[in-house]
């Protein structure tokens, strides 16, 4: 029998082995933001890997607002979407392919980034087949000199489509730097991540929720 799995660790890889072990034991099955498959270290490559600016070998070219994936036609995935605001670098570039990437390397607005977050989502309940895990990683922000807690935002986003929270991860830094601190601090610099896992339920665990 493998260790306990905790719901904190100070390594991605081990948060996404947890996962693995405890709600998708078959393996993840397609990545929607792969990056540079970060992921994938320690884990096997999922079967299907997407991202708006492939990177890598292999990545297919895609929305995750649009995936070219049929409804109920996969059994889980893991969305690890940019997290900054005020990131205005995509709206000045000229040259289309570094447009695109700065562009997805964050968000002008929150509003921006919760209808990207939203409508993702909403996606996923679409590809999911019932009892499929959706598994969505992000991170609190400081915006407009306004805490917001964007984990719980997902999950009342997640919620509000019928998902329900299979459990919840917080990932520690390791060896992050505080950056210099322009002006007064007037909020705790953000140290963590949290993977979020949602179940999209089958009928029958629908009707055991309601009850
Ligand atoms: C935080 S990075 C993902 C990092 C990845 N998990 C890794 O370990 O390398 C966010 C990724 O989301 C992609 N992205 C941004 N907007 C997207 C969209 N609408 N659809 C699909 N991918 C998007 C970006 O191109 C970027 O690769």
């Amino acid at each position: 029998m493998g260790a306990v799995k905790r719901s904190l660790y100070e390594s991605q890889d081990e948060i996404l082995e947890a996962i693995r072990a405890l709600h998708v034991p078959e393996g993840f099955e397609a990545d929607l933001t792969f990056g540079n498959g970060g992921f994938w270290r320690t884990q096997p490559r999922p079967r299907l890997c997407f991202d708006a600016t492939p990177l890598a070998a292999g990545v297919v070219e895609a929305d995750s607002r649009l995936l070219p994936l049929e409804p109920s036609s996969i059994g889980s995935a893991v969305f690890d979407p940019p997290f900054l605001t005020y990131v205005r670098g995509g709206r000045e570039h000229k040259d289309g392919k570094v447009a695109m990437t700065a562009r997805f390397g964050g968000y002008w607005s929150l509003s921006e980034l919760e209808d990207h977050y939203r409508e993702t989502i909403s996606e996923c309940w679409r590809v999911l087949r019932p009892g499929g895990v959706l598994v969505f990683k992000c991170q609190d922000i400081v915006h407009n000199h306004r805490l917001e807690a964007v984990h719980a935002h997902v999950l009342m986003m997640a919620d509000a489509e019928g998902f329900d929270l299979l459990d919840l991860f917080v990932l520690a830094a390791r060896h992050r730097m505080p950056g210099p601190q322009k002006g007064t601090q007037r909020h705790a610099r953000v140290f963590h991540s949290y993977f979020l896992v949602f179940r999209k339920p089958t009928a029958k665990q629908r009707g055991r929720r309601a009850a």
